[in-house]
């Protein structure tokens, strides 16, 4: 299925019981839009570090709120969008932190903290934009198959 273009939109409650209907999603259309199996789990974990951070993280001290998910088809693979109009940080300052883990050994590093890591290590490009709420933007590009061509 050609993926130029198209947008699957979601908005759910920011609340753990709903990041297995973005996995649910995300498997759907990733597997239409031509992604290998590995690939997809990949970005399941991704995604679902960027939902369980709207869900922990963006509402604490507000009423609850809700966390939009776009998914966009681009000419060259998938971008998801994953939104919150919750409390803001600073990413600068976290990234910095992440990209300091490199040079450390396993057992210096604290538990929590990983999960943009884990966005960057998983996704071809992460992008955090903190102006109102929270907005992770994911992207994976399609690989394209040569024995298929
Ligand atoms: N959507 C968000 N809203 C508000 N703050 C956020 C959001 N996402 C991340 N943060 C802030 O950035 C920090 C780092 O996020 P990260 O996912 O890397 O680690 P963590 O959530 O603290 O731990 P882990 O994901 O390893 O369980 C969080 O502790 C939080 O302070
Ligand atoms: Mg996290």
């Amino acid at each position: 299925m050609k993926l130029d273009n198209q947008t699957v939109c979601l908005t759910v409650p920011a609340d753990a019981d709903f990041v297995d209907i973005v996995r649910l999603t995300l498997y759907g259309i990733a597997t239409k839009w031509g992604f290998s199996y590995e690939e997809i789990e990949d970005m399941k974990v991704a995604v679902a570090e960027a939902c369980n951070n709207a869900v922990l993280h963006a509402y604490r001290g507000l009423e609850k709120g809700s966390m939009e998910v776009k998914f966009e088809g681009t000419d060259n693979g998938i971008r998801i969008s994953v939104k919150d109009e919750g409390n803001s940080f600073d990413y600068q300052l976290k990234e910095s932190k992440a990209a300091s883990l490199h040079d450390k050994q396993l057992d210096e590093i604290n538990a929590g903290g990983l999960g943009i890591y884990m966005m960057q290590a998983l996704m071809d490009e992460v992008q955090v934009f903190t102006n109102s709420g929270t907005e992770v933007v994911l992207t994976k590009f399609l690989q394209r198959n040569e024995e298929m061509a």
